[in-house]
Formats: C-alpha cells, structure tokens, sequence
C-alpha cells in the first residue's frame, strides 16, 4: 500500500478562535485543485472547536497539541482523549517543548500514547536530539531511547495508527534545519530501529516526518529523501499559502513511499 505524504502544521500558542477561523476562510479556496497530501492542523485546544465548525466544508484533518492520559476525574486544566475525540483525529505527544518546559518524562509520553490508542485516535510521537548531544555524537541512543520508550508495550496492530516525528531541537523554530542527508540518516534509522521490534507490515503504514524549520524554500529537498513521509511544521503551518505550498511540493514529489 502507498502512504500518502501527512502535511502537519503545529500551531504551538499561536492563533486565537478570529484568527482560527480566518485561516480555514483563506485556506478554502487553496485547496482547488486538490491537494493530494494529507493535511493536518493542531490548533490551541481552545480553537479546537472553531476549527471542527471552519473545516466542515474544508474537511482536513484536524489534531490536538496535548492530552490527559485519563478518561476524566480530578484532573484540573486538563483535556481527555474522549473529549478530543469529538473534534479530533490526531494529538501530537513527546513534542520537545513540551518534554523540556512542562517536563514531561518518557513513562508519562507512553502512557498518553495508549490512552489515545484505546480511544481510537492517532498518536504522532515526536522525539529529537538537543545540539549537545549531536556534538557527542550520541544522537543515534538519543533517539532509539525515546522510541523504546515511548513506544513500550505498543502493538503491531496498534502501531499501524502511530505517526513519528523527528524533530531535531536545535532546528526548532530556529531558521537552521537538518540537512536532507542529516534529516534522511535518522529517518532510514528510525525506519530500521521499528523494523528490529515490529512487523514490516506494521512499519509500513507508519509515517515517518521530518520537522524543524521545514519550510517552502526547503520542502522539495527535504521531503525527497527516501524514508521521509511528510513533515510537522510549526512557523510555516501558520499561514494558509505557505502551508498549502508545501503539501503541492510534496504533491510533486514522484516517490513510492
Ligand atoms: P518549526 O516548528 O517549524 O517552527 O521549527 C516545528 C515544530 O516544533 O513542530
């Protein structure tokens, strides 16, 4: 089966319900003629809803930025998987500021991770090295560590569902980003690590993205690399053409992925 590329903005704390709403309005009539990739947007939580409504005649796919690994209860100021079910396909986790700001550990990552697998939606599982451990050239534990543990205890039927973004920190809203063979060698690293542990059927249907500063001017290279299947975007995810120009240079792009 060919995937199709996944084209994800990140809103981060950006964009209010007005600004939400006034970017479905331009992306509308963007997306003539169709925009073959997969496209995916994950507003704040509290747009999420302004969203659903403003992409009933778009119809992307929509995501969350964070969730409570709980059903509900006592658990002030957060969002459920169920709750995120009725507006949501997709909800990113493990994303760096959220590991290093809001220090949320490996343990914690993976059991969101299931919480949304038992709810039936899609996790896209982020993990990237800081600059430091680049430079001690432990990038390669760095990473197969957060996708042990992130993905613990995960199936290969569940695993189908499971998205993973590499996305190296120090390219992060920075303006640097990896180069296509820096960003292809941990993508091909990945791709091998999961074939180690699961099933290449499984493997197969898993996305592998690239993000950090990914943009127009860099896409076509980028997303040409063998074992990149799209990106997670955050700055160029904010504005409608920008964003739509990337997924039409991932259209382009001639790759059996
Ligand atoms: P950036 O963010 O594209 O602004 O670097 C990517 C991300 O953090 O998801």
């Amino acid at each position: 089966m060919k995937k199709r590329f996944l084209i994800a903005g990140n809103w981060k704390m950006n964009k209010t319900v007005a600004e939400t709403r006034a970017f479905f309005k331009t992306l509308q009539p963007l997306l003539t003629p169709t925009v073959r990739s997969e496209l995916l947007i994950c507003p704040s939580l509290v747009s999420l809803a302004a969203a659903f409504e403003a992409n009933a005649s778009v119809g992307i796919s929509l995501g969350a930025q964070n969730v409570y690994p709980k059903d509900s209860g006592a658990f002030t100021g957060e969002v459920s998987p169920l709750m995120l079910k009725e507006f949501v396909s997709y909800v990113l986790v493990g994303h760096s500021e959220r590991r290093t700001l809001l220090h949320e550990s490996d343990a914690f990552i993976n059991e969101k991770l299931h919480a949304l697998l038992a709810t039936g939606l899609k996790p896209v599982l982020c993990v990237g090295e800081t600059l430091a451990e680049r430079k001690e050239g432990r990038v390669f534990d760095v990473i197969a560590c957060e996708l042990e543990a992130g993905l613990k205890g995960v199936t290969n039927e569940q695993l189908s569902q499971v998205t993973i973004a590499y996305e190296p920190i120090w390219a992060i809203g920075t303006g640097e980003t990896a180069t296509p063979e820096t960003a292809e060698e941990m993508h091909a690293f990945m791709h091998d690590w999961l074939t180690k542990r699961f099933e290449i059927s499984s493997v197969s249907k898993v996305r592998l993205l690239y993000g950090g500063s990914l943009k127009v001017d860099n896409a076509k290279q980028l997303l040409s690399q063998p074992h990149i299947d799209g990106g997670l975007i955050g700055g160029a995810s904010l504005k409608a053409d920008s964003f739509v120009e990337i997924a039409r240079i991932a259209d382009g792009i001639e790759k059996d992925i």
